[in-house]
């Protein structure tokens, strides 16, 4: 069965045609960098209205390199929620126009869902056929810019899913883009910082890491933003390439290994094996590494996603709806976008329950 996945809930448009087990098809990004870097962060309103020129092109071409019409399809997918609510209904309302024209079945599907199935998406071309796919249970890392948290998962459905801990203020990403803007990286800082870490020293700079011990699997990332905003204004600005990169690089080493170390101490709590990457900061080279490393010093095993399966995409909304449309569920007209995920969270400390 193959499925179409549409994306809309930040600043990618996109779409995908992926087949149920999760070999993808065809898939097209639209990322709306251009749009959104003048102003160092993301405008929801240009977000929208970018969707809204794009999508239709965005799952045309998608179709068209898949070779496919939507009477070769299954069903359509798409992200409902969490994200912005004018990008996402921009997506949302695109898909019910095709299901409606098309009569196929129509799957809402929470990008978090996405983010953390997205270690079964297989591209042809770069898949390695002797690694083995990932398998129920395990624990996952989901990092984005938006959300930066521990899950044990048992099944690919939002009840199989149970969150073990996270961030009390800012997203992993969202301190890397923070932390990029403060440097004046540009933006999105993430993968700028990762590529100048590489040629840093970690210890030329002195950042400390809050909660930085497994007593709790909760994360902090303001303190160290903040950090580095002190360092940028008390030392003056951080004056050449060299002392830029000796800041990524502490930055870069604190926060991969308090996120690797988690993990790991989350997958020994709940004695699972497998330990999962998702979410934009899963491409990030150091954490792949620590994580890998660490995980097979544990005998565990660590299942890392192609660098395309962790940034925003579409593969891993239509492999999420297919799961959902494989154990027969559909959604009606009657779908909206929303800001919040639907997984539970898991209550933090000083915050109280989480809605
Ligand atoms: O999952 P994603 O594409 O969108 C959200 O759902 O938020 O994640 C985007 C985030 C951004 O904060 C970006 O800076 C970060 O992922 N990111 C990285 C890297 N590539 C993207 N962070 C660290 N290292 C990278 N290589
Ligand atoms: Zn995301």
């Amino acid at each position: 069965m193959l499925v179409l996945g549409i994306e809309s809930s930040c600043d990618e448009t996109a779409a995908a045609v992926v087949d149920d087990t999760g070999e993808v098809l065809s898939e097209v990004v639209h990322s709306q960098i251009d749009v959104h870097a003048q102003y160092g962060g993301i405008i929801p309103e240009l977000a929208s209205r970018d969707h809204l020129r794009n999508v239709g092109p965005v799952v045309r071409e998608t179709l068209s390199r898949a070779g496919k019409q939507l009477s070769d399809l299954g069903g359509i997918a798409v992200t409902n929620r969490p994200g912005l609510v004018g990008a996402l209904l921009v997506g949302v309302q695109a898909a019910k126009g095709m299901a409606w024209a098309s009569g196929l079945p129509l799957v809402a599907v929470d990008h978090l869902v996405g983010h953390l199935l997205a270690v079964f998406l297989r591209r042809t071309e770069t898949v390695d056929a002797r690694e083995p796919p990932a398998s129920f249970p395990f624990v996952a890392l989901l990092a984005s810019g938006g959300h930066t948290a521990l899950y044990r998962v048992d099944g690919p459905s939002v009840p199989q899913i149970r969150e073990l801990g996270g961030t009390r203020d800012d997203a992993a990403g969202e301190a890397y883009d923070k932390v990029g803007k403060l440097l004046g990286l540009g933006y999105p800082g993430g993968p700028i910082i990762d590529r100048l870490a590489a040629s840093g020293d970690p210890d030329a700079v002195k950042l400390t890491v809050p909660m930085d011990h497994t007593r709790t699997l909760d994360f902090s990332f303001s303190g160290i933003k903040t950090q580095v905003a002190t360092l940028v204004r008390e030392g003056g600005p951080i004056e050449g390439p060299r002392a830029v990169a000796d800041v990524c690089a502490a930055f870069q080493a604190a926060v991969t290994s308090v996120l690797a170390k988690k993990l790991i101490a989350a997958a020994e709590r709940e004695g699972v094996t497998t330990v999962v990457l998702g979410g934009g900061v899963a491409a990030n080279r150091e954490l792949r590494r620590r994580v890998r490393e660490l995980a097979s010093s544990r005998g565990m095993r660590a299942v890392v996603p192609e660098i395309a399966s962790c940034t925003d995409n579409a593969a891993m909304i239509a492999y999420a709806g297919s799961c959902r449309l494989a154990a027969g569920e559909r959604d009606g007209w009657d779908v909206i976008a929303t800001s919040t995920t639907s997984l539970p969270r898991a209550t933090r400390k000083g915050r109280g329950a989480r809605a």
